[in-house]
């Protein structure tokens, strides 16, 4: 299915991360894949003793996933979002390479304003947190796209898809309030982006809205079981599974399809109850 075609897979932290299966999911049909994680570069400035370590930690379990469950032979790369240089210098080292790339899964999210399971009230977050987990959560789709773009590394009819929460459009029994709203931004964003690069290079972009997932890190720094639990219970099928997500992007990742902004759901039927 994917003889011949790239992928760049962003928001591997661990095995246990969603974009994981999905890029397993293009190995195992022949794809390539091009995966990036966060770790230290020389555009991060005047970094504390604990991040730098953070960071390193970040990228060393990234990198070892990454050979674990994807072969040696994968590209790996460090990209910040947060940083346009970084941006820029993974675009340079693919053009480098005369890489092209088939498409982009976007599987990066960030939220300060949750700590340990509790959500701030929207009416107490500051317009700089506001802003970090949009530009991290959201505007990264139209910063990683754009610059792809600018370096001519989208193939004509390649495909683009992001990861979203139903939080995005409603409140949910565990709402989330901050990163809510950068998602609704996300699917936003995909719509728009849908418009333009369909035009101008036959570029499809979707997104979907998936079950809440306590495995991965960003699933345990959010979610307890009760909420994974009340999820389950509600939705007709019962929660899907990172297997199920993974079969549906990597369906919409195919090439030579005709489907584009779309907001689909991998939610066991979550979303059409009450
Ligand atoms: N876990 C869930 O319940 C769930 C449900 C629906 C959607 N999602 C979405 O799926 C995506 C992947 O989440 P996950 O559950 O696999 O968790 P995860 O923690 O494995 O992935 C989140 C990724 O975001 C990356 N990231 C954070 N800040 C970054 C930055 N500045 N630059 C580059 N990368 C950065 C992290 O390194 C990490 O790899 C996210 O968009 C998340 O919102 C998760």
């Amino acid at each position: 299915m994917f003889k011949g075609k790239t992928y760049i897979i962003t928001g591997i932290a661990d095995k246990h991360s969603l974009a994981m299966y999905v890029a397993k999911e293009i190995v195992k049909h022949n794809g390539q894949v091009i995966c990036t994680g966060l770790g230290v570069s020389q555009h991060h400035k005047n970094l504390s003793d604990r991040a730098k370590s953070f960071l390193h930690k970040s990228y060393s379990l990234f990198k070892e996933s990454v050979e674990k469950e994807l072969g040696k032979d994968v590209e790996t790369h460090i990209l910040d979002v947060t940083l346009p240089e970084s941006i820029e210098e993974f675009c340079s080292k693919l053009k480098a390479k005369n890489l092209k790339v088939d498409g982009l899964l976007h599987a990066i999210a960030m939220d300060k304003t949750i700590r340990n399971k509790i959500v701030k009230p929207l009416l107490e977050v500051t317009f700089d947190e506001f802003c970090d987990t949009m530009e991290v959560s959201a505007f990264s789709l139209v910063s990683i796209t754009s610059k792809l773009k600018d370096h001519s590394l989208l193939n004509a009819g390649s495909s683009i898809c992001s990861l979203s929460y139903i939080a995005a459009k409603k409140v949910t029994f565990h709402p989330y309030r901050n990163i809510s709203i950068a998602k609704a931004a996300l699917e936003r964003i995909t719509i728009e982006l849908a418009d333009e690069l369909g035009r101008q290079n036959g570029t499809r972009v979707n997104c979907v809205r998936f079950s809440p997932y306590l495995g991965s890190k960003a699933g345990t720094a959010t979610l307890n079981t009760s909420d994974v639990d009340h999820a389950a219970n509600k939705s007709p099928l019962g929660n899907a599974n990172p297997q199920d997500l993974a079969y549906e992007v990597t369906h919409l990742l195919r090439p030579d399809m005709k489907i584009t902004g779309e907001i689909r759901h991998v939610d066991g039927g979550y979303n059409i109850v009450g």
